[in-house]
């Protein structure tokens, strides 16, 4: 038993919400695939998070092997976003990446970008980890310079992935924005879903040729496959659906289903923790919209890909400060994966590039922001230990109806059984000036604590169940998270997991009469382990 500091202090004033009831066994939920946890690096970020052939980047090596220790493998790296829709190659350049910010363009990441044989180092730096390449179609299917680009990258990529690390492949990034991008159309105002349809053809069938010409033969099946079409078809202005029907997978080389998903704007008005991420009904109502819109195209398709985020996060054009990086988004991470989960995605892609407010980390030290891990990660550790060793069992997952949309519970069941809950209370709590996360309040008001109580039928009377806290000071922290006491935070051991000795941890709870009831602080989340 550690010393308990912070639980004590905090589980004061409990008041009892109602009685759930779960079912024992699995029913109606979502079984995510392997790696379910994943990741999506920008695509100009990515030499920044994974260094390259001399200087491999160790401290995001450990970050992803934490999860590959929870999860049974390691997260998978889309590489991609709105940047691989910019780089051409020059076979002269010394170095991987070279990008001009245009700061009336983004000026979170460049828009001329050139790539050079280098950048493909850095696929080798992290053994086990499995990747996709992300091709220009916004000026590949442009211009002769970007044909070019494609022509000759695609051996590079497919010799420096191999059959080891490799993924899948995807050509083009939410092409639904070519005509109309902020950052600068790369297409015509009549550029349509037919038009994506030939063009998008076209050219997965020219990298399809280049990898086989130049590649050894594949390791398996999937091989020369796409994941598609890397937009949010719910917002589109080319209908997904119609671009299936006009025979986007005609020769089945859509393997996975990738949409985009943000729940609203960094810019955009009215956007605060409580209302925007740390509330359940937005997170469901995106998700469900997905599913909806997937199940409409898969209707009309004669293979089957199943559903994935190829990226996502809380907030687009790269999160807002105080909301995305902060403990309230960590907890809103759990929410929005495991009802991912739940509803039938088989991975999710959680999106981040270099100074990103969003990110799970800071890659490199820059002078907008400081290498290190950041609070989303460890929502991303949450979720992993929750699900488990998804390579060695069948693992399901089915969202608890809640009583308020700042609550959201899930049953994980194992080979159909129940075994553990995820509770997360996304009440807000803050403990810093104005909730900015910056200064602390010298005397915060207490915390409130509320009681979760499930009623699981055919549990025996005294049967234990095991916690493990995912706990910051409040939801306006932006650092000093932990789960079940594990830091992961660089500077104590580069990302390896360490123990910090203030943190409660080895807390047991049991049934009484057939229901469990776990205490849970307002902006944190516990996970139950039963058996
Ligand atoms: C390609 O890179 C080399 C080396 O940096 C540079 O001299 C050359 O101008 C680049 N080519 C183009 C077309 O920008
Ligand atoms: C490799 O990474 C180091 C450290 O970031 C950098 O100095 C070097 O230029 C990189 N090498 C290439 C070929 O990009
Ligand atoms: C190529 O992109 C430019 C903008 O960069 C656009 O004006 C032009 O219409 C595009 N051409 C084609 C053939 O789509
Ligand atoms: C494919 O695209 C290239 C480059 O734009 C073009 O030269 C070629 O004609 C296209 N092929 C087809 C079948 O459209
Ligand atoms: C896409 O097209 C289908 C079939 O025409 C239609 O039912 C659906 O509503 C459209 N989706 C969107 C997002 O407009
Ligand atoms: C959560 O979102 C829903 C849908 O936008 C909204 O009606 C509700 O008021 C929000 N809840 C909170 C606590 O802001
Ligand atoms: C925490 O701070 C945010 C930002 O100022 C505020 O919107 C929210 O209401 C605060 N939460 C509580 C419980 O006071
Ligand atoms: C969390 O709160 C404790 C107690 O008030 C304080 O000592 C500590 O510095 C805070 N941690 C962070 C990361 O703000
Ligand atoms: C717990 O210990 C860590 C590491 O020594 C420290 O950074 C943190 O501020 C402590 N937390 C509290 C709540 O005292």
């Amino acid at each position: 038993m550690k010393a308990p500091v912070l639980l004590s202090a905090i589980l004061t004033a409990a008041s009892s919400t109602a009685l759930y009831n779960v079912n024992p066994s699995s029913h109606n939920g979502g079984s995510p695939d392997a790696s379910f946890v994943s990741f999506s690096i920008e695509f100009s970020s990515f030499p920044d998070f994974a260094g390259n052939k001399s200087h491999p980047n160790e401290f995001s090596y450990n970050l992803l092997n934490n999860l590959g220790r929870l999860s049974g493998s390691k997260p998978y790296v889309r590489v991609g976003a709105n940047t691989q829709d910019y780089a051409l190659y020059n076979a002269s350049l010394q170095v991987g990446l070279d990008g001009v910010v245009d700061p009336s363009r983004s000026p979170d990441y460049p828009t001329t970008i050139q790539i050079g044989p280098a950048f493909f180092e850095s696929y080798r730096t992290w053994p086990g980890v499995r990747f996709s390449h992300g091709f220009n179609l916004g000026l590949g299917g442009n211009s002769s310079e970007g044909w070019r680009t494609l022509i000759d990258t695609a051996p590079l990529a497919c010799l420096a992935i191999g059959g080891d690390n490799f993924y899948t492949w995807e050509y083009g990034n939410e092409p639904n924005n070519y005509a109309t991008s902020a950052q600068g159309p790369v297409r015509p105002k009549s550029w349509d879903a037919k038009a994506f349809t030939k063009q998008w053809l076209n050219g997965s069938e020219a990298i399809q040729a280049q990898m086989r010409k130049h590649c050894p033969k594949p390791a398996h099946g999937d091989y020369l496959s796409f994941m598609a079409p890397s937009y949010d078809d719910r917002v589109s202005n080319l209908n997904a659906t119609v671009a299936w029907s006009e025979g986007l997978d005609k020769h089945g080389s859509v393997r996975w289903y990738s949409v985009h998903n943000y729940i609203d704007g960094a810019m955009s008005p009215g956007v605060t923790l409580q209302q925007t991420l740390m509330n359940h009904t937005r997170t469901t109502r995106d998700v469900d919209e997905q599913v909806a819109e997937y199940k409409r195209i898969m209707s009309v398709n004669e293979h089957h890909a199943p559903l994935i985020f190829g990226e996502t996060n809380s907030l687009y054009n790269q999160g807002k400060p105080g909301l995305s990086n902060s403990f309230g988004a960590t907890l809103w991470g759990v929410d929005f994966n495991l009802y991912s989960a739940s509803a039938g995605f088989k991975r999710v892609h959680m999106h981040q590039g270099t100074n990103y407010r969003y990110q799970a980390w800071q890659p490199i030290d820059t002078d907008k922001t400081a290498k290190g891990t950041k609070a989303p990660y460890y929502g991303s550790i949450a979720v992993a230990a929750a699900l488990g060793d998804l390579t060695r069992d069948s693992v399901s997952v089915s969202s608890i109806p809640m009583s308020s949309d700042a609550e959201a519970a899930y049953a994980i069941y194992s080979k159909g059984s129940l075994k553990g809950l995820m509770v997360i209370n996304m009440h807000s709590y803050n403990t810093t000036k104005g909730g900015e996360g910056v200064e602390p309040l010298p005397s915060p008001s207490p915390r409130p604590s509320r009681d979760f109580s499930f009623s699981v039928d055919g549990l025996r009377p005294g049967a234990s169940a095991r916690i493990q806290r995912l706990m910051a000071n409040g939801s306006d922290a932006i650092t000093g998270v932990t789960f079940d006491g594990w830091s992961y935070n660089m500077e104590l051991d580069n990302g390896k997991p360490v123990r910090l000795h203030n943190v409660t941890t080895g807390e047991v709870i049991r049934a009484s009469r057939g229901v469990l009831t776990v205490r849970v602080p307002d902006s944190s989340a516990a996970l139950v382990h039963l058996g």
